[in-house]
């Protein structure tokens, strides 16, 4: 396997990080949020800017471009798409986050989805107590109310330059006229399908779905043009929560009220300074903000330890494992909604705290795993179901947007005469403590199931700037692996200075605690042969899963954006003068 050159860290690697953490806030918006004025801004850049999962979506965004939007036109553009055309994650039937940098300004937009009213505790135990296999992953108790229709509303009434009409356009068009299946959409389709066999209706909607052939969705097409006409009130209080509810009946548990009481909210961001950069990140309840601070601090302060460390060699493996693994054990017990449970966000960021985990790593050998955190974990294969898109525009502006289903196409239970499909995002609560989950991540009290409390995510929507412009827009799919692939990338960038599309494409791996010094591999790049060997000799075992992550980023060059998009996924970029 090809190994980077030996690389020298750059001088900036080992300036030191200084984390100014604003705590996530809970700031909620009236209802009908008044559209900034729109102050004329002059082009900065000679192009606009996408990374997307889809060419669907790339197209709708360099149409709502071409009408003169801005990023957040784009991208609530693109979030819309992706629901008809990258129907295993993109959705409207699910939630995420966006990270913005607006006229100069950071936002977050928290769209995650809410446990329903009637959820309980233990609505995953048995009488014995113990995790009902599958119930939070498979059919309608492991749906979440979904958030994702509330959040691009919020965000595009409040930022963006076109009508609502204007964005929505392009989805309903594709859901209506129908848009040709490719290779990758229609095997994930069968893979999931035997999943919810006789679980779900996921076949009455999705069966007919064929690689080469068009694909209608013509309830979607109805639900959007709803959505269009009437705002995201119909959703929540219309017709199409009408549908949501009734599906639900006798099955799960949403109900309208459920889905009338959803709010997405506003959020500071998490911020912290690296490398004369100012990263802004997801707060709680994601636990990607926090642990890509605490990644990317801890590796500048044990710069001396990777001095003439080359990427990805078995030190640098053994490195970033030791790292990985202290902020894991932060991650299980530390993490949930700050709605609910009080996340330490700031002690958990402060420079001091870091210095001392990074204090605690062993250059030579693996740490024993239960002195950094008791308790055991079995892990279960990755899989590639949500989706990542960066977008800038020539003002300046700036997306980053990481939403999800969790599962591939969520829960596989599609609300009946609607067409969406609807997440099972319940699973990314700790069914009970000490217990992994799809990821093979666990949790504690922080994470456990209150009704109207969100589950914790991984999303890491991020953007970095310098000086107050955007350098960096970037973020991934991967469950646990998304901050750890993020934290990979922008090391690659930064400190090793490589193109961004090399960058990007570069082998990663990943580390969580749990197994023991399990290092996971990836089929883009294995692990093997003499570097697995000598991993293997450090004291790791190695284990291959089936992903890693689907990067899409776009990294801004003096006044020109360069765009990747990971050749892991079907994902495209565009650059539209
Ligand atoms: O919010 C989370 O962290 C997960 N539900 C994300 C799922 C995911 O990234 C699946 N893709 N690999």
């Amino acid at each position: 396997m090809k190994l980077f050159a030996r690389a020298k860290l750059s001088a900036a690697a080992l300036a030191t990080v200084t984390l100014v953490t604003v705590s996530a806030g809970f700031v909620e918006t009236a209802p009908a949020y008044a559209r900034a004025p729109s102050k004329p801004q002059p082009a900065i850049l000679n192009a606009s800017a996408v990374a997307v999962s889809d060419k669907y979506a790339a197209d709708a965004a360099e149409q709502i471009f071409n009408e003169g939007g801005n990023a957040v036109d784009a991208a609530v553009a693109i979030a819309f798409s992706l629901a008809v055309t990258y129907p295993e994650a993109g959705n409207i039937g699910g939630g995420g986050f966006m990270t913005l940098y607006v006229d100069g300004k950071p936002y977050f937009m928290d769209y995650r989805e809410r446990a329903p009213l009637a959820a309980t505790k233990n609505m995953y135990l048995d009488d014995q107590g113990n995790v009902i296999k599958g119930k939070s992953l498979f059919g309608y108790y492991a749906v979440g109310v979904p958030g994702t229709v509330a959040g691009m509303s919020e965000v595009q009434h409040r930022f963006g330059k076109l009508t609502w009409k204007q964005v929505l356009a392009p989805a309903i068009k594709y859901a209506r006229d129908g848009f040709v299946v490719d290779e990758a959409l229609a095997s994930r389709r069968e893979e999931a399908a035997k999943d919810f066999a006789g679980k779900t209706n996921f076949d009455t909607y999705f069966g007919a779905m064929k690689a080469g052939t068009t694909f209608k969705q013509p309830d979607l097409a109805a639900v959007l043009t709803r959505i269009a006409n009437q705002g995201a009130k119909d959703f929540y209080q219309g017709k199409t929560a009408d549908l949501i509810a009734a599906s639900m009946r006798g099955h799960g548990l949403i109900t309208k009220q459920d889905l009338q009481q959803y709010k997405a909210v506003w959020r500071e961001p998490v911020q912290g300074k690296w490398n004369g950069y100012d990263v802004i990140t997801a707060p709680p309840p994601s636990s990607g903000g926090i642990g890509l601070l605490q990644l990317l601090q801890m590796k500048a302060d044990l710069a001396p330890d990777f001095k003439d460390v080359a990427l990805n060699s078995p030190q640098y493996v053994h490195l970033i494992a030791e790292i990985e693994k202290r902020v894991f054990a932060d991650r299980a017990q530390y993490l949930g909604d700050p709605d609910f449970y009080k996340v330490p966000v700031a002690q958990l960021t402060d420079p001091a705290y870091i210095a001392r985990r990074a204090a605690e790593v062993n250059p030579n050998q693996p740490s024993d795993t239960k002195s950094v955190q008791p308790g055991l974990g079995t892990s279960m294969p990755e899989k590639a179901e949500t989706t990542h898109f960066s977008v800038v525009d020539k003002w300046g502006n700036a997306v980053s947007n990481t939403y999800t289903l969790n599962g591939w196409f969520g829960s596989g239970v599609v609300a009946e005469g609607t067409g969406i499909v609807l997440n099972d995002e319940m699973d990314d609560f700790s069914a009970k403590p000490g217990v992994a989950n799809m990821f093979g991540v666990v949790g504690s009290d922080a994470n456990s199931i209150e009704p109207k409390k969100r589950p914790l995510s991984s999303m890491t929507p991020t953007i970095m700037t310098k000086d107050g412009k955007v350098s960096l827009v970037i973020g991934t799919p991967g469950g646990s692996r998304i901050f750890t692939s993020i934290f990979q990338v922008i090391n690659n960038v930064y400190d090793f200075n490589m193109p961004l599309k090399e960058a990007v494409a570069a082998m990663r791996f990943h580390h969580q605690l749990l197994p023991p010094n399990t290092i996971f591999w990836e089929p883009y790049r294995p692990i093997d042969g003499e570097l697995a060997q000598q991993i293997e000799a450090k004291g790791y075992n190695l284990k291959g899963q089936d992903f890693s992550g689907d990067i899409q980023a776009i990294k801004i060059n003096g006044d020109t954006p360069d765009a990747a998009a990971d050749p892991r996924g079907r994902g495209v970029t565009r650059l539209i003068p």
